[in-house]
């Protein structure tokens, strides 16, 4: 199948990288100022190469409108920056595949959060699929696993650590003494951060995707500013070694409590054997099932290869159900 990807900051280009391989050809590439489209398929080394060089995927004369116009793709797989208040410009770019009948892979919260239901619908309305598993908690595949692996369950409580780069910055200040600042511009070197890193460190990020989940899998309808958020930015060392001398730490807990419409983001002191005490950029997440019971999972939550792998496994499983004649 042929694949356009718009965004090609590192989810981007790190998705780049690892569709070599994988059957999967892709006609077109956008970044912010430039765009690129060959109907045969691009030279993806060559792509990345130039965008290492010259900071553009292809010639700024072009963009996501001849793209769109193209028509010369499959599916359109969108990991632009988000914007969590609008949307946008990707709610537009997704409503506008989607009407052409394309289908739809998106790492970007800002239209899932923003437009779930009215994307499904549009999508159901023209015979595609939209997916959206790296919207959440990176490789950890938490979509699929409420909506198929606990299909039947009621999800009585979830409560997670949801996003990577604060959960790194407080491992790093804990575990090396970094500073917050030394140990936010680690994870922005590394690609863990958004775009604009205030959405990580003042918990909006993790809010984001707690409304994607209410909303898409636990049978709520909230918005962003339903959640009670507060970020990390004011935890200081001091306060990381007195949780320390307790036997605990502090982590950026997300909780969501589906029957008291209770949704919530903020740092919390939890003891060092807690099953959400993980490091680095791992994310965990705990549903409670009225059925299952207790389930964790456990994965990295934030970097390139992360998100690539959801990426990768939505693009797979639309080409098995097209394969199938879904
Ligand atoms: N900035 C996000 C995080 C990326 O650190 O979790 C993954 O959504």
């Amino acid at each position: 199948m042929r694949i356009a990807i718009i965004g090609f900051g590192a989810v981007g280009q790190g998705l780049a990288r690892v569709l070599a391989d994988t059957g999967f050809t892709v006609t077109a590439v956008a970044d912010s100022r430039s765009a690129c489209i060959n109907k045969d398929g691009l030279d993806l080394p060559e792509v990345l190469a130039r965008k290492e060089e010259s900071g553009l995927c292809g010639s700024a004369g072009i963009g996501i409108a001849d793209i769109l116009s193209s028509g010369a793709f499959d599916i359109l797989v969108e990991v632009s920056p988000t914007n969590a208040e609008t949307g946008e410009p990707a709610l537009s770019t997704i409503r506008s595949a989607l009407a052409m009948g394309k289908h739809v892979v998106t790492s970007n919260k800002g239209p899932i959060a923003c437009a779930y239901h009215e994307l499904k619908a549009l999508a159901d309305i023209n015979g595609v699929m939209l997916g959206y598993e790296a919207t959440v908690a990176g490789a950890v595949p938490i979509v699929s696993g409420l909506r198929h692996g606990l299909a039947g369950n009621t999800v009585r409580s979830l409560h997670g650590i949801l996003n990577g780069t604060c959960n790194y910055i407080l491992t790093r200040m804990r575990d090396e003494g970094l500073t917050y600042p030394q140990a936010l511009q680690e994870a922005r070197d590394l690609g863990y951060a958004e775009a604009d890193p205030t959405y990580d460190v003042k918990g909006i990020d993790a809010a984001i995707k707690l409304v994607i989940l209410a909303n898409t899998l636990l049978g709520m309808d909230i918005r962003l500013s339903d959640v009670d958020i507060t970020g990390i930015d004011s935890i200081t060392l001091e306060a990381l070694s007195l949780a320390e001398s307790e036997g605990a730490t502090i982590r950026l807990i997300g909780e969501i409590l589906p029957e008291r419409n209770q949704v919530r983001v903020s740092p919390r002191v939890i003891p060092l054997d807690h099953p959400l005490v993980v490091d680095g950029t791992l994310n965990a997440i705990s549903v409670c099932c009225d059925l299952a019971g207790p389930v964790t999972f456990i994965g990295k939550g934030a970097g390139p290869y992360p998100t690539a792998s959801a990426i990768l496994a939505d693009l797979n499983f639309i080409r098995d159900s097209y394969d199938r004649g879904a």
